[in-house]
């Protein structure tokens, strides 16, 4: 290692820890040298398969024994807040899983704070990353596929009632919201990223078959600042399970499907019927390929820390698409009508809290449902 090494330290040992350590061990500049997670025993068997980091008690003791450079939280999100302030405090940089928190307010807390103390603050938008996400930007942005007219952006997800056993899960006080905030994030991020700003949001919340207090569906409408109109739809209860977004434009049809994560291959641009072929064939995206996933997105951030150049693009603006997600909540909780960017404001309760009306169109007594804890690949 050089002197150039940054210590970095995982805070929650669960799932998502596994992708982080394995990016950070695979990072030239970067050591894993500290762990904590709530269950010491879990951080122990964690730690000695990742390289044998310190593991400690509480992300206080980690702080102020370990002095990390970069916190990276993989935690529930009710808890990402208050423990990147705390990192931030002690002069580290972070890293935060999605969703960066349960509040818009909360997002722009951490925002100052990393502004404040001349820290980074880094988000795990992973769907971001990998090279045809950058090109299809691109494609959209420079006009060479004319205007955006109509999307769609589907995250149609299946999570059997033992999904909901963990008790972080399907409650507005520690999920801070159902699948809209937990899972429709990555591809309504994805669409912001490749088309926003977002000048408008609409949203509709549904139970139509989990025992959860939040939304196992959720519905909406977005409008681009462009022009464009999206429709979305987030749910836990598609049994062929499928992320997508398809973007028709005066010019082309843009699709993505995928389920976690895309390459090449997962992308597919139409051409209009009376686009010459030469210009469509400038359009193939590039040769040379990265698919999205979180050690790209890591790698990137990661560089970015070692060389004390700006964050990469696909890592920042978190408040920007919690923004659009809040205006989805905050839109359900009154009646479907469109919400502005310019009404969440910090008096604005969508701001301090997503929680708000789900339609229950769950029958009084469900079926005995066949086993759905067999259901594997099970993420995000
Ligand atoms: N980017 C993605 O695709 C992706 C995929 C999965 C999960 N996630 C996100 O990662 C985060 C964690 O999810 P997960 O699936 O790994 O959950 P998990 O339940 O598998 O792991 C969470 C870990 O955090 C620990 N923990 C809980 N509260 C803590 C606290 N206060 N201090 C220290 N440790 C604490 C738990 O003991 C557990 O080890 C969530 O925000 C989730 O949305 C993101």
């Amino acid at each position: 290692m050089t002197s150039t090494t940054l210590r970095c330290a995982i805070v929650g040992t669960g799932d998502a820890a596994r992708l982080h350590a394995e990016a950070i061990l695979a990072h030239p500049a970067a050591e894993l040298s500290a762990v904590t997670s709530l269950n010491l025993d879990v951080a122990r068997a964690f730690a000695k398969t990742w390289g044998e980091p310190a593991v400690y008690d509480s992300l206080e003791s980690l702080l102020a024994e370990a002095a990390p450079d970069v916190v990276l939280l993989c935690t529930p999100p009710a808890t990402h807040a208050d423990a990147a302030l705390a990192a931030f405090a002690a002069g580290a940089h972070v890293i935060c899983e999605k969703p960066p928190a349960t509040s818009l307010v909360d997002v722009r807390r951490m925002e100052a704070a990393a502004r404040a103390a001349g820290r980074e603050f880094a988000v795990v938008f992973q769907q971001r990353s990998g090279t045809a996400t950058q090109h299809v930007q691109q494609l959209l942005r420079s006009g060479a596929v004319g205007r955006p007219l109509v999307a769609q952006c589907n995250t149609l997800w299946y999570r059997p009632d033992a999904y909901f056993d963990v008790p972080w899960r399907g409650t507005w006080a520690s999920e801070g919201a159902g699948t809209l905030l937990q899972h429709g994030i990555h591809q309504v991020d994805l669409l912001n990223y490749l088309a926003g700003p977002w000048a408008a949001a609409s949203g509709r919340l549904w139970r139509l078959a989990r025992d959860t207090e939040t939304e196992d569906t959720a519905t909406g409408t977005i409008q681009f600042a462009s022009g464009l109109i999206a429709q979305v739809t987030s749910t836990v209860l598609a049994p062929r399970q499928s992320s997508a977004i398809r973007i028709d434009t005066e010019l082309a049809t843009i699709e993505l499907e995928h389920l976690y994560g895309h390459g090449h291959a997962n992308w597919r641009i139409t051409p209009a019927p009376d686009v010459p072929e030469a210009v469509a064939a400038g359009w193939q995206l590039p040769e040379a390929e990265v698919p999205s996933g979180h050690t790209p997105i890591l790698h990137g951030v990661l560089d970015a820390l070692a060389t004390g150049s700006a964050l990469p693009d696909i890592a920042t603006g978190a408040s920007e698409s919690f923004g659009l997600l809040t205006a989805m909540y905050q839109s359900a909780q009154d009646d479907g009508r469109l919400v502005r960017p310019d009404e969440l404001t910090a008096d604005n309760a969508a701001t301090r809290s997503l929680r708000a009306e789900v339609t229950e169109l769950r029958p009084e007594v469900t079926e005995l449902r066949p086993d759905a804890s067999q259901t594997t690949e099970i993420f995000g």
